[in-house]
């Protein structure tokens, strides 16, 4: 589904140039559920934004389903909208839009109509237990309702792949085996799920652990 060929991503930063990965050669397969780990600074979160499109590559290739992925903006913003769901650190939402409007933004952005976007809103807040708070604003919330809403609005235009940046960092361990739960049981549901974590209990609930250091894939072990 992804190959990566001798992937590099240089930042520019005060005119040097930081190695945020170094010649990343991989293939991940439809359905797999895989975790990214790693130090801090170790190039996880450069990675989720390469593979969904939030950064351009600065060398080497990157195929989707067989076919080299441009790296323009205009291409890349179609793979996003078209394939990729994704939940940021730190969840992202938007506090003076409620709930409902936040799950309902890439909806929105995909032009659906009313009725439709209501029907998928409801159907997904039901399913992460969330549909009581649709009305609230995210500062109402706890932090592991705002993960959950954060997922909603990740996977209401049924991606074919999901990025989660450190998914758990800020969620107590009842939130995050709800939240690993719900990973585990839509990627059962047959999608690919992509996580970053610092944490290991985490990442060995996944079917693959890949260690990144120093822009470098240092490990890579199926479980
Ligand atoms: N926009 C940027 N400009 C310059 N350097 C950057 C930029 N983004 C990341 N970097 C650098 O690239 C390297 C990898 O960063 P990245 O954010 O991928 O790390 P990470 O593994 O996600 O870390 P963390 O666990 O702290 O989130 C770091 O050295 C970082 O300083
Ligand atoms: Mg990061």
């Amino acid at each position: 589904m992804i190959k990566f060929e001798n992937v590099c991503k240089e930042y520019k930063a005060n005119k040097t140039i930081v190695n945020g990965l170094l010649d990343i050669n991989l293939e991940i397969q439809q359905g797999e559920f895989l975790a990214i780990t790693g130090r801090s600074g170790a190039g996880k979160s450069t990675f989720l934004n390469l593979i969904g499109g939030l950064d351009q590559i600065t060398r080497g290739k990157y195929y989707f389903q067989d076919k080299l992925l441009k790296q323009d903006s205009k291409s890349l913003a179609r793979f996003r909208y078209e394939n990729i769901g994704i939940i940021v650190q730190n969840y992202a939402l938007i506090n003076y839009k409620k709930v409902f409007d936040n799950i309902a933004l890439p909806l929105v952005y995909k032009r659906k109509n009313i009725k439709e976007i209501n029907e998928i809103v409801h159907r997904w807040a039901e399913y992460l237990e969330i549909k009581d708070k649709l009305n609230c604003f995210p500062n109402q919330l706890s932090g592991g309702e705002c993960q959950r809403v954060a997922i909603a609005r990740a996977l209401c235009k049924n991606p074919s792949i999901l990025l989660a940046d450190e998914p758990t960092g800020a969620l107590d361990y009842e939130n995050k085996k709800i939240v690993l739960n719900i990973l585990k049981e839509l990627n059962q549901d047959g999608i690919t799920i992509l996580l970053s974590t610092h944490d290991y209990d985490m990442a060995k609930k996944t079917n693959r652990i890949i260690t990144i250091e120093t822009g470098q894939i240092i490990n890579d072990s199926k479980i």
